[in-house]
């Protein structure tokens, strides 16, 4: 097993190095993703959604993702492990988002956390960086306000859209995150991001200029049939293959098929 990527590998990775993020939610798919070579996997919230069915990321609560993360953990040897705090865990005070954040450093393998928004949680990522919580941004379409944006709607468009974003990442750059993901936001506003931060920017549905990609993996699996976004490339149908083994059972069974001898003891 090649080195454990730590949080200074990440920020070295600003080099020109592409970083591979993916999500994972369990330990399968945190080993699988592990063995990729994938340097960073994120318990992501969209965890609500693609594994636990929820509508939205709003339901999740910090529980749900603390059993997820020590499950996923068991699975990452050595890619770097970010959890992502769920809504309502940070949004209170600095001092409410430092005690959940800790929960996670101390009840889960996590080695950071993933924490939304730019201006507004500047002082809550600058008061959990300095008591030794790495943590990593989140700007541009954040679906944990999709009702405050009134959907889940690309980011960063027109002049002030632009300006507001721009300033959303320096903010969560200056606050002293280790990297930022943009999310949902056209591909010249992060090459503008990306050229101008010293930290590493991770794009989902942010155009090829940034430092890294994450996609989730229910959705690059073909794991999630309900709603595909326009920036998931598809790279495998386990969905589809599920079904048909799970129906190719079903009949080997109501047919008296299986069990066959050698799954038989004498
Ligand atoms: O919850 C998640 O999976 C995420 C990624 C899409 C970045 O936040």
């Amino acid at each position: 097993m090649s080195e454990k990527v730590t949080v200074n590998t990440i920020r070295k990775m600003k080099n020109g190095q592409r970083i591979v993020m993916l999500t994972a939610y369990d330990y399968p798919s945190a080993l699988y993703g592990d063995r990729s070579g994938a340097q960073i996997i994120l318990v992501g919230d969209s965890l609500a959604q693609v594994v636990l069915g929820y509508e939205n990321t709003l339901s999740i609560t910090l529980e749900e993702m603390l059993h997820h993360t020590r499950a996923a953990g068991r699975g990452c040897h050595r890619a770097f492990l970010v959890a992502d705090m769920p809504f309502g865990s940070y949004h209170e005070s600095p001092v409410q988002a430092f005690g959940n954040a800790c929960r996670f450093l101390k009840e889960t393998p996590a080695q950071s956390v993933k924490l939304e928004g730019g201006v507004r949680m500047a002082e809550t990522i600058r008061f959990l960086v300095d008591r030794a919580v790495p943590v990593m941004g989140h700007v541009g379409l954040t679906p944990q306000s999709f009702h405050q944006m009134g959907g889940y709607r690309v980011q960063g468009r027109g002049e002030e859209g632009l300006r507001n974003l721009l300033e959303d990442a320096r903010a969560v750059q200056e606050a002293g995150a280790y990297s930022i993901v943009l999310e949902g936001i056209p591909a010249e506003a992060a090459r503008l991001i990306t050229g101008e931060l010293t930290i590493p920017t991770i794009g989902i549905g942010a155009g090829p200029h940034c430092d890294g990609q994450v996609l989730v993996t229910n959705d690059l699996l073909g794991l999630y049939d309900q709603f595909t976004p326009k920036f998931v490339k598809k790279y495998a149908e386990i969905g589809k293959i599920m079904e048909e083994a799970f129906k190719q059972f079903y009949e080997e069974v109501t047919e008296g098929k299986f069990p066959e001898k050698q799954h038989s003891y004498e």
